[in-house]
């Protein structure tokens, strides 16, 4: 297959996309962690044009910001009014200078679902027949609304007709026109000009230019896609739900031939930047989003959501949240965890139940089993958090930093009023408020002495339940009960 590359792509992304009832731009929209136009210039990436020419229109301040965040080298040509998509296609050639010689790749913004396969085999078949056009179609099932491919006996393309100006006969053709193209980019630079309005919408269509380019004697020939729902623009949320599915049912058929065990694909969704090893194993209702990656054999879910978070080597997270993690080899974190920013677990560390975190670096095999609050913190290898701890470090104005050393125990129901430092093999007495450094080796006790008043209840709630219980406790024999 020749791999010779287009000179141009022009993306078509001028117009308004009304039926999705949106304050976002259409081809802003999102499914598995990319907008519409993101996965539009994915796949026309892989075919390393020389030149990738957005054109936008309709919200374009917006359009060509997020095109600036995510794909700075792109250029962007505007189209001031919808006036069709050859109209389209000729802004895009102006703002390449006019004429490009070479191939040029037409494709539009709101088809996330095209493989740089697809676009390959397109620009190869096109190079190979020394075609002056070829055109991407696909047969669907229902036809409606799109340009329809008039075939004449030989089977060769001679037109391209819109629905709303095809007869009956030509209504009953299911080949359709995808909107993508291969062109002959001085061919097409001259054919435009040729391309007039006196069609029931009064735009200049693209398609028009198979028909000029045939009647002036060049090939014109024609590339179907595999798989009709490649070619599906998104008009409608519900077009957007479905191609989310179909899109995210690719990613985890692929990491599922990759090793990776999906236990219930239907309520797994990912992103098209997570990264799995070897026998990881996903569990339901779990969403990976971001640069998550997930180590081998590490186990992930029922229920987490993880988005840029790296699970390590046979880790596991269980119901948990995470944003911007570390999880080490061999941790494990959750049920009812949350993990916050610039949390970072070594390997072995253990963040157990109704436990979060943030930027807090948890050392080797050191453990924060149960309901804790761990922020702006360092805790070294070994040590052991109580119960029901937190580390305040949050003064109303600034935030400050706690240390925990090595091979620490601390008691229960602690509070590390930051800054503050716990040294190696401390220890902290259940119910303390840390307010000082503690040295290494020591036991800091920080709370109230408690002191027992005898008899107060008989006293003061006489004939109550409690009286009456604590008087039988005091008839009973010492040593037993
Ligand atoms: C177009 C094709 C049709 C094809 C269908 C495939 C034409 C005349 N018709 O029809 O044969 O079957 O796509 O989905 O080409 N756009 C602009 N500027 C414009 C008009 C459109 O940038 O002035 C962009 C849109 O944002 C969109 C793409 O071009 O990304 C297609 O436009 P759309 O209006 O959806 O064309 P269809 O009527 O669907
Ligand atoms: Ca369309």
């Amino acid at each position: 297959m020749s791999t010779s590359r287009p000179a141009a792509v022009v993306v078509l992304a001028a117009g308004e996309g009304t039926r999705m009832k949106s304050a976002t731009p259409k081809v802003l929209h999102d499914i598995c962690g990319r907008s519409l136009v993101g996965h539009v210039l994915a796949a026309a990436g892989e075919l390393q044009p020389e030149q990738l020419v957005v054109v936008v229109g309709h919200a374009r301040e917006k359009v060509t910001e997020h095109l600036a965040g995510v794909a700075p080298e792109v250029r962007t040509a505007v189209q001031a009014e919808q006036n069709g998509t050859g109209h389209a296609v000729r802004m895009g050639l102006e703002e390449l200078g006019g004429r490009v010689e070479g191939t040029v790749v037409v494709v539009c913004g709101d088809t996330p679902l095209l493989t740089g396969e697809t676009l390959r085999r397109l620009s190869a078949t096109h190079s190979a027949d020394g075609n002056a056009v070829t055109v991407l179609t696909a047969e669907v099932p229902d036809a409606t609304g799109y340009g329809r491919i008039v075939r004449d006996d030989s089977g060769a393309v001679t037109a391209i007709v819109e629905h709303k100006d095809a007869s009956e006969t030509q209504r009953a053709i299911r080949e359709i026109n995808s909107g993508v193209f291969a062109f002959d980019g001085a061919l097409l630079a001259d054919a435009l000009k040729k391309v007039r309005t006196d069609n029931s919408q009064g735009e200049e269509y693209l398609t028009d230019v198979l028909g000029i380019l045939r009647e002036a004697g060049h090939r014109v020939g024609a590339s179907v896609a595999g798989d009709h729902r490649e070619i599906a623009g998104i008009n409608n949320r519900v077009q957007l739900s479905e191609a989310r599915r179909i899109l995210n049912d690719r990613l985890l058929t692929a990491a599922m031939l990759s090793g990776v065990t999906v236990i219930d694909p239907a309520t797994t969704w990912v992103d098209v930047t997570v990264t799995f090893e070897q026998d990881a194993v996903v569990h339901p209702g779990t969403q990976l989003h971001g640069a998550t990656h997930l180590g081998e054999g590490c186990e992930v879910g029922p229920n987490s959501r993880l988005t840029d978070t790296r699970v390590g080597a046979g880790a596991r997270v269980d119901n948990t949240v995470a944003v911007g993690s570390e999880v080490g080899p061999e941790a494990s974190v959750g049920p009812y965890a949350y993990l916050r920013p610039g949390s970072r677990l070594a390997r072995k560390a253990k963040i157990g139940t109704y436990v979060e975190t943030k930027n807090a670096s948890i050392g080797e095999g050191t453990k924060v089993p149960h309901l804790s609050y761990v922020g702006d913190a360092t805790i070294g290898e070994f040590s052991n958090i109580g119960a029901a701890s937190v580390f305040v470090n949050y003064d109303g104005q600034d935030k400050h930093h706690t240390t925990v050393g090595s091979h620490c125990k601390t008691g229960s129901d602690n509070m590390f009023v930051a800054p503050v430092t716990i040294g190696d093999g401390a220890y902290t007495a259940a119910g303390s408020v840390i307010t000082k450094d503690v040295p290494a080796g020591s036991l800091a006790v920080a709370r109230g002495q408690q002191r027992n008043i005898e008899g107060w209840v008989a006293r003061k709630r006489p004939g109550s339940a409690a009286a009456k219980a604590a008087e039988a406790a005091s008839r009973e024999p010492a040593g037993e009960g």
